[in-house]
């Protein structure tokens, strides 16, 4: 399975030419992993491999649209899925970090704050800002209404709503665990 892994990482130009995706970094396999994570491994290394050829064929349409829209929203397309590559790819990678040195880039593990009263009002500042964000938003999209499916405008706003709740989910996360510290 990590074969495939390796040829992209011999290939680094199949995904992308800015050199935005992370390839886990030791493409053998592992030994000392238990059952259970070698084969969340495996599903892991699968799904880069699928999604290494999507953002290929999402990106060949970016720059081979004939057409400026298409090429324009395959481009956000592209950039969705570069990061879903690279956070993939450091989920392999913490995956491997205990049974392997400098595996590179991964994704940490949850722990405690130095400031954690601090960083509970920073979030509840934020998450009311992105709260005043999505009211924001909304009223854009009312007033766009009547544009729906004839312009990107009311697209690139529903799409920013849907990342504002993104980022609420994210703060809320973050003041979740900052409020279990504090208790
Ligand atoms: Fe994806
Ligand atoms: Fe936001």
């Amino acid at each position: 399975m990590l074969r495939h892994v390796r040829d992209h990482a011999a290939r680094p130009d199949r995904v992308s030419r800015k050199g935005t995706l992370t390839m886990p970094s030791q493409p053998s396999q592992p030994s000392g992993l238990s059952v259970w994570d070698a084969e969340l491994l495996k599903h892991l290394t699968e799904h880069l491999e699928t999604e290494a050829d999507l953002l290929a064929s999402y990106q060949r349409l970016t720059e081979e649209s004939q057409s400026e829209y298409v090429s324009y929203l395959m481009a956000l397309l592209v950039e969705d899925e570069a990061r879903h590559h690279r956070l993939f790819g450091e989920l392999v990678n913490a995956l491997r970090a205990p049974v392997e040195r400098d595996v590179g880039t991964m994704v940490p593990t949850v722990g405690t704050v130095a400031n954690p009263q601090e960083l509970l009002e920073l979030t509840n500042r934020f998450l009311e800002a992105e709260r005043k964000d999505a009211r924001e938003l909304k009223r854009m999209s009312r007033g766009l209404r009547l544009m729906r499916g004839l312009s990107l405008w009311p697209l690139l706003v529903e799409l920013m709503e849907r990342d504002t709740e993104k980022h609420q989910t994210i703060l809320r996360f973050i003041r979740g665990r900052v409020r279990d510290q504090l208790r």
